[in-house]
């Protein structure tokens, strides 16, 4: 098969000019001014961007938490990230303590396995880390190709691991050529404050929020920053969403250590008044919370001054039922928010349209920084003969309203009820295949593969 894309204006993160594009089975093997070239099928993309399909570097599908599962299995979610132009998702195994790091990732592949239409890869979280845990970590990077560990400072007596472990797993990771990466909140102090409200009768979604205060996420930013330079292990922190942690990452940097950070789109576009909502709050309960407005701009501007790399949703749906478990009490509100299809277009809408970020800048944080800090670059990532052809055909003028009533994820809210966007994805092609073209689906589930990423790429 071979598909020809005509008179596009193609946007890479460096580059921005208008071209075709000739892709034969799943690879770009030409690009250049008015190809004459027969083709399988032809797309005109004038007056439309060609950019590289996006990453999403932090997704939970079908995720076991709190006692349920996230909504979005592997079909319903990378069919909803292929609808939004992500051509790849990064999902987490979650080890659960007691239980081997291989357990968990037959688990996850049980799932996934057949199931997704976008390409996918995970990264491995690691909750217990023993003798047991350290004498799997070689083998889960070199033969199963997954090479960045997630931990979690946070989430006491489920998730969390103390810093002993946490240096000890540094060392490991290092040893064998991974990153490790963190949900960095102080689990302490946020267990400490959670007990407090609820001690005081302090029961409603507001109280999730007023439990993690910034001060939380940035003592355990620079914690963890400290613990990677000691041991020099790459480091990466996800969903960064405050001024205060953003500001350790900055200081360290003063010292030239690299800490990749990732924040997400909800944090650049939703903000804490949210939780002013009496129990409709319980829709934006995720950890960490959305913050004060104020920590918008310190994170554009972070996006900018290249202390942000990469934008992703921590996409971890709940249906309302789900959510309702908590009506008496916040925690038990299933944490989390459903994303995986609208990053691309909020973050075009509310950064390009409003000249927050360059063009170049979007598709670099929307794709090319995941694909390289994660080891797909420049399989994925970029346009670029030989290239895995996962391409994104833009509309930028289209306006279009976000709704339940519209998406295709499976969860019955939308954090995002009646926004109005500016920029729609027109056609997804993933390896050389239209998947999503004019709101219909072409591919089926099992189309999308699982990568391996068993060296990191540090072209950055
Ligand atoms: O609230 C969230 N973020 N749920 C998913 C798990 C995590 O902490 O990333
Ligand atoms: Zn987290
Ligand atoms: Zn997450």
């Amino acid at each position: 098969m071979s598909l020809l894309i005509k008179n596009g204006r193609i946007v890479t993160a460096s580059d921005d000019y208008v071209a075709d594009i000739f892709i034969e089975a799943d690879k770009i093997t030409t690009i250049g001014k008015n190809l004459d070239m027969k083709a399988d099928q032809v797309i005109d993309a004038k007056n439309k961007l060609v950019i590289p399909g996006g990453i999403d570097p932090h997704v939970h599908l079908e995720m076991p938490f709190m006692g349920t599962f996230s909504s979005d299995n592997y079909e319903t979610g990378t069919r909803a990230a292929l609808f939004g132009g992500t051509t790849m998702v990064i999902d987490f195994v979650i080890q659960s303590q007691g239980n081997s790091l291989h357990a968990a990732l037959a688990e996850w592949q049980g799932r996934s396995d057949g199931n997704a239409l976008s390409d996918y890869s995970f990264h491995m979280a690691v909750t217990d880390f023993n003798e047991d845990t350290k004498a799997e970590i070689k083998d889960i990077i070199e033969v199963e190709g997954i090479s960045s560990f997630k931990t979690f400072m946070a989430y006491k007596g489920s998730l969390m691991i103390d810093d002993r472990q946490m240096v000890g797993l540094m060392d490991e990771v290092k040893k064998h050529g991974g990153m490790v990466s963190v949900h960095a909140t102080n689990g302490d102090i946020i267990d400490y404050l959670v007990a407090t409200n609820k001690s005081e009768g302090n029961l409603s979604p507001l109280y999730h929020y007023l439990s993690q205060p910034e001060i939380t996420e940035s003592e355990a930013t620079g914690r963890f920053a400290d613990m990677a330079y000691h041991t020099g292990v790459p480091a990466y922190v996800v969903h960064l969403t405050c001024e205060g942690a953003l500001n350790k990452i900055r200081e360290v940097a003063k010292r030239n250590q690299k800490v990749f950070v990732e924040t997400c789109i909800q944090y650049l576009t939703l903000d804490a008044s949210l939780y002013e909502r009496g129990f409709e709050a319980a829709k934006w309960v995720m950890s960490p919370p959305l913050r004060e407005k104020r920590n918008q701009a310190g994170l554009w501007a972070g996006i900018n001054q290249n202390l942000i790399q990469t934008i992703a949703t921590d996409h971890c749906p709940f249906m309302w039922e789900q959510k309702k478990k908590g009506e008496n009490d916040f925690t038990k509100i299933p944490n989390g928010q459903p994303g995986i299809e609208h990053r691309m277009e909020l973050l075009y809408s509310e950064g390009v349209c409003k000249e927050k970020i360059s063009l170049n800048k979007f598709v670099e944080i929307s794709s090319t920084n995941s694909a390289k800090i994660f080891g797909v670059f420049p399989q994925k990532g970029c346009i670029a003969v030989g290239s895995d052809a996962d391409l994104v055909i833009f509309d930028p003028n289209e306006k279009h309203v976000i709704s339940a009533k519209t998406h295709h994820m499976n969860v019955d809210y939308s954090a995002w009820e009646g926004c109005e966007v500016t920029g729609k994805c027109k056609t997804t092609i993933l390896r050389g295949k239209i998947a999503v073209h004019e709101n219909k689906v072409f591919v089926e589930k099992g189309y999308g593969k699982f990568v391996k990423r068993n060296k990191l790429s540090s072209v950055i």
